[in-house]
């Protein structure tokens, strides 16, 4: 019989999946746990789904194991040494079933959306609205009305501060951010408390580390119109109680915008349960593809909101004099949206459910207690944000510096010598680098795909770099 069209395209992506890895590739069974089945590299697999199944994924302990495979780039070596990829705080890793999606929109349905009535377009448009669907879920937003496509979390962050700030912030009106938010939290309220005249006011840190939350209650009082702040700190690894905050600032009729670029890739979020006004992520943190973000946004704020840029399809219709504007979310998305990506983030999604954030959550803690011991161990290392007890819990990363070593250095000897990818400089956060009395650091940062023995090699390697540096002294 001959094949099929579905088996001809089966077979076609098949093919072009394996033209796919140009790179020098390290065996995975590397990576898996003593006593488990090997797993296969996973561009090589013709199969979207996870490599983790569902009664695999029991052992949580193992997750790191486990979903390795489903992450090409990680089987690769860098500078002559076995890739270790701790710079996830900045960026993660795509799986292979991103991969695919990304390549099969452009492949058998790139159009544009909300345009065409070709089929092409209407598929395109049912993927990139299927993929709100998904955004919408994975927050729990009660409709998928309240999820706006941005290009990245600093833009949904951008948005709302000129729409819903130029709006309704005046003089002496107060706009609350901490000491630690990332500058993408920061410079947008800057620019709009220029041209409106509200006063931004900080909270500083505790003497654990972390922002004062106590300092942050204090603060919030009638003047207070928008609590601005992040959900997992991108340098400090601590968390922000989020229910409370938005308690305290509903109390005095404050809105709360959420940035949570560093937990919705690491836990469940809900933005009902958070009761948040305005919450924001980035798609390249949380597995999807860069260039894209969203917005969520209460419906009743969203539509009271006017648009942030013009053109395309965000207009209601247009006159030679003035226009009106379409109902959220495509009022706040002018112009061609980036659609494969949208897809993309929209697979992302689905992978990452497939897991469970919760059991990504709970792996997660424990990478972090254990990079946390096992950096602690480091000679003349400090190690900033709070120390993880029993009621405290840190994120899955460390910004430190070691005395009398610049953290670039640091970082460029992990990585030539030891192929080690960290991050070094202010990780976009230099107003909390000056208080905490430096100007960078360097910063190790994982995921649920990394394994305690990229930790073990990481410390490995950071001690002899160390000594390295330290025997020129
Ligand atoms: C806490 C936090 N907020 C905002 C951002 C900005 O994200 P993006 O550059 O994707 O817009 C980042 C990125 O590092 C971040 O960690």
């Amino acid at each position: 019989m001959p094949p099929t069209p579905l088996q001809l395209f089966a077979s076609a992506m098949e093919t072009a999946i394996h033209k796919l890895p140009y790179f020098k590739t390290i065996n995975p069974s590397f990576y898996t746990a003593r006593g488990t089945a090997s797993f296969r590299v996973g561009l090589r697999r013709s199969s979207s789904s996870l490599s983790v199944s569902a009664s695999d994924r029991e052992g949580d302990h193992d997750l790191g194991h486990r979903t390795r495979p489903d992450f090409p780039i990680l089987h690769q070596e860098v500078n002559g040494s076995k890739l270790v990829y701790l710079d996830n705080a900045a960026t993660s890793q795509k799986p292979t079933a991103v991969l695919k999606a990304l390549q099969n929109y452009y492949e058998s349905y790139n159009s544009n959306v909300h345009r065409g009535i070709h089929f092409l377009s209407a598929k395109a448009t049912d993927e990139y609205e299927l993929a709100r669907k998904k955004v919408a879920a994975f927050i729990n937003a009660s409709d998928a009305r309240e999820i706006v496509f941005t290009k990245n979390a600093t833009e949904a962050i951008n948005l709302v501060a000129y729409s819903w700030g130029l709006l309704n912030l005046k003089p002496e009106d107060e706009v609350i951010l901490t000491i630690a938010e990332h500058h993408s939290n920061i410079v947008p309220w800057q620019l709009v408390a220029q041209k409106t005249g509200a006063v931004l006011k900080y909270v500083t840190l505790n003497e654990n580390g972390a922002p004062d939350i106590g300092n942050l209650k204090q603060m919030i009082s009638r003047k207070t119109k928008i609590v601005a702040v992040h959900h997992v700190s991108n340098t400090l690894a601590s968390v922000l109680p989020i229910e409370e905050i938005a308690h305290w600032a509903h109390d005095v009729g404050a809105k709360v915008l959420l940035d949570a670029c560093q937990s919705v890739p690491h836990m469940v979020v809900n933005v009902q349960s958070l009761d948040v006004d305005f919450l924001v992520a980035s798609s390249h943190k949380m597995c999807g593809p860069t260039g894209i973000g969203f917005l969520y946004g209460k419906s009743d704020l969203l539509s009271a909101m006017p648009p942030f840029l013009g053109g395309g399809e965000m207009i209601s219709d247009v006159y030679l004099d003035h226009s009106t504007y379409a109902e959220p979310p495509s009022r706040f998305e002018a112009g061609t949206p980036a659609i494969g990506e949208a897809i993309g983030l929209g697979a992302a999604i689905d992978y990452l459910s497939g897991i469970g954030m919760q059991k990504i959550h709970d792996y997660e803690l424990e990478l972090a207690n254990y990079l946390h011991e096992s950096l602690r161990a480091v000679p003349n290392i400090h190690i900033y944000g709070p120390v993880p007890s029993g009621n405290i819990n840190r994120a899955a990363l460390c910004s430190f510096n070691v005395d009398n070593i610049h953290p670039t250095d640091i970082a460029t000897f992990l990585d030539q010598q030891y192929g080690v990818a960290i991050r070094s400089g202010h990780h976009c956060a230099q107003p909390l680098h000056r208080s905490l009395g430096v100007s960078s650091s360097a910063r190790a940062s994982l995921h649920f795909y990394n394994v305690k023995e990229d930790v073990d090699d990481f410390i490995r390697a950071l001690n002899d770099t160390v000594s390295f540096f330290n025997s020129y002294k």
